[in-house]
């Protein structure tokens, strides 16, 4: 099967009290590699626990995530860190950045988990912030950036390393019409120019067209996709 990203029957739950939650109920997804994919879906409906599952940032309850060939479900701690410096590119809904680091310095951190410092690695950062408009915001520390500079900061960060593929969880939801559209049309090209997949988590459905696959959940199941 050509997928860079399958899940089977992946399911996440939560115990709640004596109950149990079901927030992802037996998704079967299949994306095949250097496409762009939208999973869209209500508030609560399990958006962010699927993305993070199938970035290896948290495990699955029962079910399984093959990524680029290989079954991560049963991956380490250190193993699923491993593959998400080296394949995986994330852009979290609450950006993540580092408060102690500049713009540029947190823009280079996936590099740098890869052993890759120097001159070439900070040009490169550079020309990504300045690619999201943040030329002049480089030694600018989180707190003093706008939320919407944040999750730019964030979009450069996620590209330094050339991922295989890239997580996006509302890239665009903190920015006006302007900067989202840039920033829209920054992950497609860089799709195409890389060869990276993308799968984006979004509210918009301009945006969710524009994708070659729509994920559709409500209440943790896969309405369509
Ligand atoms: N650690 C947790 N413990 C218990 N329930 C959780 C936990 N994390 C998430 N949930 C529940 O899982 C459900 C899905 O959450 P998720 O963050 O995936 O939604 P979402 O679709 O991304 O929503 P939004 O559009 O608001 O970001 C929610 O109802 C949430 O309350
Ligand atoms: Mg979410």
């Amino acid at each position: 099967m050509n997928a860079i990203l399958e899940t089977t029957n992946l399911t996440k739950t939560y115990q709640s009290g004596a109950s149990e939650l079901t927030v992802l109920d037996a998704v079967n997804i299949s994306i095949p590699p250097g496409s762009t994919a939208a999973i869209i879906g209500p508030s609560g409906s399990g958006k962010t626990t699927l993305l993070g599952l199938c970035a290896g940032l948290d495990r699955a309850s029962s079910g399984i995530v093959r990524l680029d060939g290989m079954d991560i479900t049963d991956l380490d701690e250190g193993q699923r860190a491993k593959l998400r410096r080296e394949s995986i590119g994330f852009i979290f809904q609450d950006f993540q950045l580092m408060p102690n680091l500049t713009a540029i310095e947190n823009v280079v951190i996936p590099a740098e988990l890869q052993g890759k410092k120097g001159s070439e690695t900070s040009a490169r950062a550079a020309q990504l912030l300045k690619r999201v408009g943040l030329g002049s915001r480089m030694k600018h520390y989180p707190k003093q950036l706008s939320g919407g500079e944040q999750q730019r900061v964030a979009i450069a960060r996620a590209f330094i390393h050339e991922p295989k593929i890239l997580f996006a969880d509302e890239p665009t939801g903190n920015l006006d019409e302007e900067s989202s559209k840039l920033i829209e049309e920054m992950l497609f090209e860089i799709n195409k120019e890389l060869d990276t997949t993308l799968v984006i988590v979004t509210h918009d459905n301009e945006l969710a067209k524009k994708t070659q696959h729509i994920i559709q959940l409500k209440g943790g199941k896969l309405i369509s996709g």
